[in-house]
């Protein structure tokens, strides 16, 4: 018999078959996408079901034909041990086994959406799991993670597995998309058909943990999906440090396990202590790989990072315009000039600081942040200074998690860095580089003051370039005790959070960058302290075309430092046009990365209108919608656009990568326009301003750019070709 009792308007509590006799049902509902979870008071919580959505009426139904699509919410070791567990610990006196048991359920509305707690609590030991299930308002993501508590009040509890998420999947025909690369090269696509058994998605840098390989993957359900068609789950970690996703295909389904990557770190629980696991955070679209990305574009922007909502500053960065040899006057003439191209923002990069050893090059001068006088006799005041007198903003570039051995700091605090007494500190760019003890807190304080220094002394300071060019080599930390040394992963990173959570309650307002050698930390678990991160050290805009694709999987343009650079390229060696190269960075967050002084006068003209061009579509870009339209990867041309929610603005970018004669060329749809609409179409960058795109001032319906397309095979006619097009209803 069928017993249904209403628990609050969402949520229903259902006898199921096949699951223990009084099962509440828990349904977290966004406007696509419905998550629902049983629980058994006393007993487990099981998934049954994550994907397009679901009305409530709708859940008798559910349990009548389906029993099989559950998971428990947090297989945990010991009791029943076979498979793989989110979760395995050592109690104090040896026993490995956990068997929790559900005391409590609540479910709150809060000013990010809908949280449900499940509270466990085991029955012997004093140990208890609280796991949460978040539903982010307005969007379609959700999330979920643990704090795992021990409540003894004098043994320690040895976390040995502890993943953030253990969520099923329905097995059907998948395919896995993920990302992977290496410095100047990331964010590299590869989608193949998930096989049997184990694919494990994981990181263990320490650091710069988006470089091999990035945390977001999507897998597919029913077959290969398409940008705009079939079912996808998508999913990331909000961890910073090394990660581990495991996706285990077997004959019942599919199991995704997700967290903090336990190999060579374990985490020990002190009796009172709580730890919590990073946030697991996953959507489910119906509309394809597109679907995905722009539900996370959409979280991204709203959750998952700094002044999502704010226009980001067209900027001049002095690195590959000046590198090391920035004074006085050469960033004041740079100011000039990025002023008179229309940008907003000029930031000074590396070589501005070191006293006793002047940052003249990379062997020298990490953790002296006191402005080298030989350079800049009139301190950061007279760059400031200068920045207003030019009408603009200024940033300043800081590495502050690291020390080289070559400086004040290290002579002052040898004590401070990551090394082991008995042996050589590895040292890494320039063989001088070390990492600070971030586990310490007077480190801690330290790394805080830095910036803190910077913007009480200079408050000027609009934006704060944070990189970072080292991953963790020696692993030892003169801080923690020998017991703890297993925890430096874990406890760098702790540390890192409490410093930012610091300069961000002491400066809401300030622009921060992320930067690890480039996209080493393109990750959801930074981010949310910063504005944006520098998408790759590789600026030749042929080859960020497919960084920058691969970024845009999960991460939104507003978010994606893209800069123009010189020609020849100081990575690869290609020379582009300066159009193809702006179309290119026009994409993302719009910069230069260049010495304007270098520039033709025809570059700098075109630079002047393209500024302009793309403060008009800014908003366009930043705050919309993306679709790709067509991918890099398959064909001689690459596409994509961006649409405002009301899709009446649009802005379209499409580049010949690759050309040989009479090449087929595929008509660029629009995947982002209202059918119902009429555009006016605009050449935002013409090459020549007398002689734009024959698809200039044309007004077509978006029936029409939608199922037939644009023909755009004459206007990328020939090798590195490109069109920037902006499309307005009328
Ligand atoms: C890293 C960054 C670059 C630049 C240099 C400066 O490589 O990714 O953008 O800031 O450091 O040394």
């Amino acid at each position: 018999m069928k017993k249904v009792f209403v628990f609050s308007a969402l949520c229903l509590a259902v006898s199921v078959q096949g699951l223990h006799s009084e099962n509440r049902t828990h349904v977290l509902s966004s406007d696509n996408t419905s998550l629902v979870v049983t629980t058994n008071d006393g007993g487990a919580a099981y998934y049954q079901y994550f994907g397009p959505k679901i009305e409530d009426s709708d859940i008798s139904g559910f349990f009548s034909v389906n029993s099989n699509y559950t998971g428990h919410t947090l297989p945990q070791f010991g009791l029943w041990s076979s498979g793989e567990k989110a979760l395995a610990v050592k109690m104090p006196d040896g026993t490995m086994s956990l068997d929790l048991g559900m005391e409590k359920m609540e479910r709150v509305a809060d000013e990010k959406g809908e949280l449900i707690t499940l509270t466990f609590r085991d029955k012997v030991y004093p140990f208890a799991v609280r796991q949460f299930f978040r539903r982010y308002g307005g969007t379609d993501v959700f999330s979920t993670w643990t704090e795992l508590a021990n409540e003894s009040k004098k043994g320690e509890v040895e976390l040995l597995t502890f993943a953030s998420a253990s969520v099923p999947l329905t097995r059907d025909n998948n395919y896995l998309t993920q990302f992977h690369g290496s410095w100047a090269g990331e964010g590299m696509m590869s989608e193949e058909r998930l096989p049997d058994g184990q694919s494990v998605i994981a990181d263990k840098a320490g650091l710069r943990n988006a470089f091999g390989s990035n945390a977001g993957f999507m897998l597919s359900v029913g077959g290969k999906a398409t940008e705009n068609s079939g079912e996808v789950f998508g999913g990331n970690l909000m961890w910073g440090g090394n990660y581990k996703t495991k996706i285990v295909a077997g004959n019942h389904g599919i199991n995704i396990i997700s967290g903090i990557n336990e190999e060579t770190s374990a985490y020990t629980l002190k009796p009172g202590e709580v730890f919590t696991t990073p946030e697991f955070v996953m959507a489910f679209s119906q509309e394809g790989k597109g679907g995905i990305s722009r539900a996370f574009h959409k979280w991204g922007r709203k959750y998952g990072m700094t002044h999502g909502d704010r226009l980001h500053d067209v900027l001049l960065n002095s690195w590959e315009g000046v590198y090391f040899n920035v004074d006085q006057d050469v960033m004041e003439q740079m100011m000039s000039d990025i002023a008179s191209l229309g940008g907003e923002l000029f930031v000074m990069d590396d070589g501005w600081f070191g006293d006793k050893y002047p940052r003249d090059n990379d062997h020298t001068s990490l953790g002296d942040w006191m402005v080298c006088k030989k350079k800049l006799p009139q301190g950061i005041k007279g760059l400031t200074d200068a920045a207003r007198r030019h009408g603009i903003k200024f940033g300043i570039w800081i590495e502050p998690e690291m020390v080289n051995t070559k400086s004040e700091l290290f002579e002052k605090h040898p004590e401070w860095v990551l090394s082991q007494s008995n042996r050589p500190v590895s040292q890494g760019r320039g063989g001088t580089q070390a990492v600070l003890d971030l586990c310490n807190p007077k480190v801690q304080d330290y790394v805080f003051s830095i910036t803190d220094n910077l913007l009480t002394e200079n408050p000027e300071i609009a934006y704060i370039k944070w990189d970072c060019n080292a991953d963790i080599m020696n692993y030892a930390s003169p801080y923690l005790p020998k017991k703890s040394q297993n925890e430096i992963y874990i406890r760098y990173h702790q540390g890192l959070k409490s410093v930012l959570d610091r300069i961000r309650e002491k400066y809401p307002e300030v622009a921060i960058q992320l930067c690890a050698s480039g996209g080493g930390r393109v990750t959801y678990g930074l981010l949310p302290w910063f504005d944006e991160f520098w998408t790759s050290d590789n600026t030749d805009a042929m080859q960020r075309i497919f960084i920058q694709w691969g970024a845009s999987h999960f991460y939104p343009a507003i978010a994606q430092g893209s800069h123009v650079s010189a020609s020849p390229n100081h990575q690869t060696g290609r020379e582009l046009p300066i159009k193809f190269r702006f179309d290119v960075a026009m994409t993302g967050r719009l910069g230069m990365e260049i010495q304007p002084k270098n520039m033709t006068e025809r570059e700098l003209e075109f630079a002047g209108r393209a500024v302009a061009a793309y403060k008009e579509i800014r908003p366009v870009v930043q705050f919309g919608d993306q679709y790709r339209l067509l991918s890099p990867y398959d064909g001689p041309v690459a596409a994509l656009m961006y649409a405002d929610e009301s899709k009446d603005r649009a802005a379209v970018f499409a580049y010949r990568m690759d050309y040989l004669c009479d090449q087929a060329v595929p008509k660029l749809r629009l995947d982002g326009v209202d059918v119902n609409k009429n555009y006016r179409i605009r050449d935002l960058t013409p090459a020549d301003p007398s002689r734009p795109s024959n698809l200039d001032g044309k007004l077509v319906s978006g029936r029409i750019l939608k199922y037939v397309g644009l023909n755009v095979a004459s206007s990328l006619g020939r090798p590195y070709a490109s069109v920037a097009l902006s499309l307005t209803a009328e």
